[in-house]
């Protein structure tokens, strides 16, 4: 359970940029969450401060018990893996190969077990043919494969996924929400594409000015009135 009680995240030196306000939600593991919302309405920064990529101004995040401090630098126990919305913040290491198996490699996963998982997530993302190039020549839909990738590779208990799909060719997309409709385990998604938000999930949070503006099941995205307001 992703536990977030009064969370408000501020940005700049001085906390003069209001991102979050007292955001409150209990997400439980196998839930299929839909984070939506105009640009800037805070999906990014609750996906970040989630994973604690990003301090807290005033509140918490706990995952499964486990409180998150603005002390702690590491994802609790590695719970949660985030694919960034850019896949240029993500990708670091210089092969593809290199970077999807990174997370496997620093966590002693043994090396039959890394090839693998390497392996089976090459074929069902359909980039094997990529494993050897460097990141930064990728296009952007293979920079985005390869993020995906090196998120799934590791099986996070709760996967958070920031505009996953862009950059996507049709095919790819298909490929890519097939996959993730396969996962037994649930996922925060969040995106602009209300296709994708109605099909793969149950839950659908509208995020507003940095508030929780709406919480409830995929009817919320038929609500017209209702995402007018959200301004979506
Ligand atoms: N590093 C930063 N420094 C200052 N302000 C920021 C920073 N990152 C985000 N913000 C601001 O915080 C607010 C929320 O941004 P966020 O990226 O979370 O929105 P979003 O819902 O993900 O938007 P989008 O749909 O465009 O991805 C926006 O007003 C944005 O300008
Ligand atoms: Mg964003």
């Amino acid at each position: 359970m992703i536990e977030i009680v009064n969370l408000s995240v501020e940005y700049g030196v001085s906390g003069q940029r209001s991102a979050l306000s007292e955001v409150n939600l209990a997400i439980a593991a196998a839930e299929r969450v839909a984070l939506i919302g105009a640009n800037g309405a805070g999906k990014s920064t609750l996906l970040l401060a989630i994973c604690g990529a990003i301090p807290a101004s005033s509140g918490s995040v706990s995952i499964d018990g486990l409180p998150w401090t603005k002390r702690e630098k590491d994802n609790p126990h590695g719970k949660a893996g985030l694919v960034f919305q850019n896949p240029d913040d993500q990708l670091f290491m210089p092969t593809v190969y290199e970077d999807i198996a990174f997370g496997l490699r620093s966590n002693n996963v043994s090396v039959v077990e890394t090839d693998k998982r390497m392996e089976e997530m090459l074929t069902r993302l359909e980039i094997a043919h990529l494993k050897d190039r460097m990141c930064h020549t990728l296009s952007g839909g293979e920079k985005r494969l390869a993020a995906l990738a090196g998120v799934l590779v590791m099986r996070p208990d709760y996967l958070l996924l920031d505009e996953p799909a862009s950059f996507l060719d049709p095919r790819a997309k298909r490929r890519f929400v097939a996959l993730l409709d396969s996962l037994a385990q649930g996922f925060i998604l969040a995106t602009h594409d209300m296709d994708i938000a109605a099909r793969l999930c149950s839950r659908v949070i509208i995020l507003k000015e940095g508030k929780v503006f709406a919480d409830g099941g995929t009817g919320l995205l038929d609500n017209e009135a209702l995402m007018d307001q959200a301004g979506l």
